[in-house]
């Protein structure tokens, strides 16, 4: 049997459940979007908008979101996640591939926070999708979004091996330089979940976002602005050109 079992696409439905309590100390990158939102004065489209993790604090600081996910599952979890924040009416969440969002809206800012753009196995398909972002913006739009490229260190401390990342939530990466795939595998009770996510280097990333027609305006480390040198982190903030 496949490594992957399958696309992320139908994968994160099986995750929606568990993805909240999975990503719960994930916090760094909230304030750092929803001042980027408060920034461009809204509206904001999130591509693989998820559980509303990041989209539910730009509503709450009064920004409206266009949300879009492939997975209904997750879009199900982000409702009603904003029923209880008392902010639907500020969250407009579609159902679509990030590839060809489902938005003839045009916005000052675009995001696609956590990594999500790993999710797209090749160059090609990565270009596809910064192209479908820059479709988004309106003439002086920015998009903002991270990615990461694993250090030596973190390979070596977590190949292979099961991590508890939560209580009862446990998480293995399966790194293959290679091809330079991480295989993910998140288990809660008897659902286990494998997931592919395809790094490039920073390089590689800027070379893409040229063809893509995106000035870099910053590319930093982390979420409190350093600059990148190296860090297994990287943070795009890009203007159209
Ligand atoms: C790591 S989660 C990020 C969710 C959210 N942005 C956050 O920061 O918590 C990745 C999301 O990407 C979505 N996804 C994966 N492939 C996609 C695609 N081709 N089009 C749209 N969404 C996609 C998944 O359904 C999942 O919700």
């Amino acid at each position: 049997m496949p490594l992957i079992e399958s696309p992320a696409v139908t994968l994160y439905d099986r995750i929606a459940s568990f993805y909240d309590p999975w990503s719960r100390s994930v916090t760094e990158d909230v304030g750092f979007y929803v001042d980027h939102a408060l920034a461009s004065g809204g509206p904001v489209v999130e591509l693989a908008v998820g559980t509303g993790r990041i989209a539910i604090p730009i509503a709450q600081a009064g920004i409206d979101v266009i949300g879009v996910d492939s997975s209904p599952e997750m879009l199900a979890v982000a409702r009603s996640g904003a029923e209880a924040a008392r902010v639907s009416g500020r969250l407009d969440l579609r159902v679509g591939d990030l590839r060809e969002p489902p938005v003839p809206e045009r916005v000052p800012l675009a995001i696609c926070p956590f990594r999500s753009l790993l999710h797209m196995e090749t160059e090609a398909e990565k270009l596809r999708a910064l192209r479908a972002a820059r479709a988004l913006l309106e003439p002086e739009g920015r998009f903002v979004f991270d990615v990461f490229a694993p250090s030596r260190q973190d390979i070596d401390e977590t190949h292979d091996r099961w991590l508890e990342r939560e209580p009862g939530i446990f998480e293995r990466a399966v790194w293959d330089e290679g091809s330079r795939t991480l295989s993910l595998s998140v288990r809660s009770g008897e659902d286990t979940v494998t997931f592919g996510l395809h790094w490039l280097s920073a390089p590689e990333w800027l070379a893409l976002l040229d063809r893509a027609s995106f000035e870099v305006e910053e590319l930093f480390g982390w979420f409190d602005r350093r600059p990148h040198a190296g860090e297994e982190d990287m943070i795009f903030v890009c203007r159209c050109r």
